[in-house]
């Protein structure tokens, strides 16, 4: 049997380098397995319904909702390899996502940090964004996933889907695979340009803290021109004493497929910057047919055609999970 994969992005914002260096490449490696030859049948959402567990202007949502889709396509994901679709085309997701936070409780769901984090200094915080963890897990859990490629901030959210799911499992038998996650060795914590203390985020409020995908090679060069570096002016990896440069480092060397090392060696002696010039040029080019691919999708109303073939799919699937569901908990079962 093919091994299930599903991971999802939110379309709350611009895509970031992050989102793309820690996960979406990943995706478009992830719809064939060469090495071990095993079929694989990706699932990959557009979390709109997550998106909104934070306020949304409607008709700004609506168009990133397009462009993260077509940022899917440009990138290479392959809609005959992969499902691509909207989270909320998929009705199950709100369903399942209900059930779960019935299994799921406070106290776990108390213990997230990235909650903690999004809902830090806010005076009034949207039931949803506390309870997004239970939508996260029924995402995964209807498609019977085996494995989720996510960055590493996921992780939690990870622990708590499998929880969820094995309690579900032992209190009314066993219904949902136990998904693993999948992160990068390398990439799956990408830093902010102005604080590598903090992830790179697309909400963040400082737009020079993150290349954006779609950034004119102006913006980028100006953005990674102006990244903190670290005190003294040797170019080499060293995640404790030097984690700014340690995080350029990773991003050219992840941009250029040379390893970490590489990079470092044709920088030694040489001050920061010609490797944050060279830098700039390595992201650019790296973007620059994603670009021009992305223009291309957009224009051309395949988008539109893609996620609707995929919304198709994904109900199938979806729904024979979430028939089972309701059945071992002894929901619609009167009817027969
Ligand atoms: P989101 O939209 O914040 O991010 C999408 C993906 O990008 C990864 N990521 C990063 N990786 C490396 N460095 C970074 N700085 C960085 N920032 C973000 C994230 O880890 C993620 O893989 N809750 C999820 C969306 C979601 C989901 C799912 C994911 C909803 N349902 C089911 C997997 C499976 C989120 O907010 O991702």
């Amino acid at each position: 049997m093919a091994r299930r994969i599903f991971s999802g992005i939110q379309p709350s914002g611009q895509i970031t380098l992050g989102n793309y260096l820690g996960a979406l490449k990943q995706f478009v490696q992830l719809q064939s397995d060469p090495q071990s030859g095993q079929d694989l049948d990706p699932f990959y959402c557009i979390v709109d319904l997550h998106a909104i567990t934070v306020p949304q202007d409607p008709k700004q949502l609506s168009g990133r909702i397009l462009d993260l889709a077509s940022l899917y396509l440009a990138v290479g994901l392959d809609p005959t390899r992969s499902t691509l679709f909207v989270q909320s085309d998929v009705s199950a997701h709100s369903e399942l996502g209900w059930i779960l936070q019935c299994v799921g409780y406070m106290g776990e769901l108390s213990r997230m940090t990235q909650f903690k984090e999004k809902s830090e200094g806010k005076e009034s915080i949207l039931t949803g964004l506390f309870t997004y963890p239970a939508l996260m897990a029924a995402d995964i859990l209807l498609y019977q996933t085996d494995i989720v490629p996510v960055g590493d901030d996921q992780k939690q959210h990870l622990e708590l889907t499998r929880d969820l799911a094995e309690r579900f499992n032992s209190r009314f038998g066993e219904t949902f695979t136990i998904p693993e996650v999948m992160t990068l060795e390398q990439g799956a914590r990408i830093m902010s340009l102005d604080d590598p203390s903090k992830k790179m985020s697309k909400s963040n409020p400082n737009p020079q803290s993150r290349v954006e995908l779609l950034d004119t090679p102006d913006e980028i060069r100006k953005k990674i021109s102006r990244a903190v570096t670290d005190s003294d002016r040797e170019v080499r990896y060293d995640l404790a004493m030097k984690p700014a440069v340690s995080n350029l480092l990773v991003i050219y060397a992840l941009t250029t497929g040379e390893s970490v090392a590489d990079v470092e060696a044709r920088y030694e002696g040489k001050g920061y910057g010609d490797f944050k010039k060279e830098l700039a040029e390595a992201v650019v080019a790296h973007l620059e047919p994603i670009q021009a691919r992305f223009r291309e999708v957009r224009a051309s109303g395949e988008v539109q055609r893609v996620l609707q073939e995929g919304a198709q799919r994904a109900q199938g699937v979806a729904a024979q999970t979430l028939a089972q569901v309701k059945e071992r908990m002894g929901l619609g079962v009167y009817r027969r």
